[in-house]
């Protein structure tokens, strides 16, 4: 079910930031850099799963414009941006600016991860594309 891969994503995602807070937190920064790349990476694997794959396939049937897939997008744009100043905060060590710029990330990603569980997802199981099919090409992303 893409519903399951994807939401069980997020929660990979959200594990690989948890330690990466951590670190933070304890001014730990050479474990902080270690941890910032894969967390990135996971993140924005996520996001290309999204958007090169199921979102360009859901707009085939519920169309473009200004819906919830574009507003989901604009966020992913959003938490990019926050992601690359958390990044610049932690080479800059600044624990401060880093733990700022990481309760921003976890309560935006919270919020949109929560929208794309209970209405996008959903809606992407109802549509009438062969699932098995889509699934397969975003685990190919
Ligand atoms: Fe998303
Ligand atoms: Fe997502």
């Amino acid at each position: 079910m893409i519903k399951d891969f994807m939401t069980n994503d997020h929660r990979e995602c959200d594990n690989l930031y948890a330690p990466l807070e951590e670190a933070i937190s304890k001014e730990d920064w050479d474990r902080a850099l270690e941890l910032y790349t894969p967390f990135k990476d996971a993140m924005l694997h996520h996001f290309a799963m999204e958007e090169e794959v199921l979102f360009p396939k859901m707009e085939e049937y519920v169309g473009g414009g200004e819906g919830p897939i574009y507003v989901m997008k604009m966020e992913h744009s959003q938490i990019k941006s926050i992601i690359n100043s958390l990044g610049e905060a932690i080479e800059a060590k600044d624990k401060r600016k880093a733990l700022g710029y990481g309760e921003t990330f976890m309560i935006m990603t919270q919020q949109h991860n929560m929208k794309e569980e209970q209405i996008l997802y959903t809606m992407a199981e109802q549509l009438p594309f062969d699932k098995e099919e889509v699934l397969k090409e975003m685990k190919e992303v």
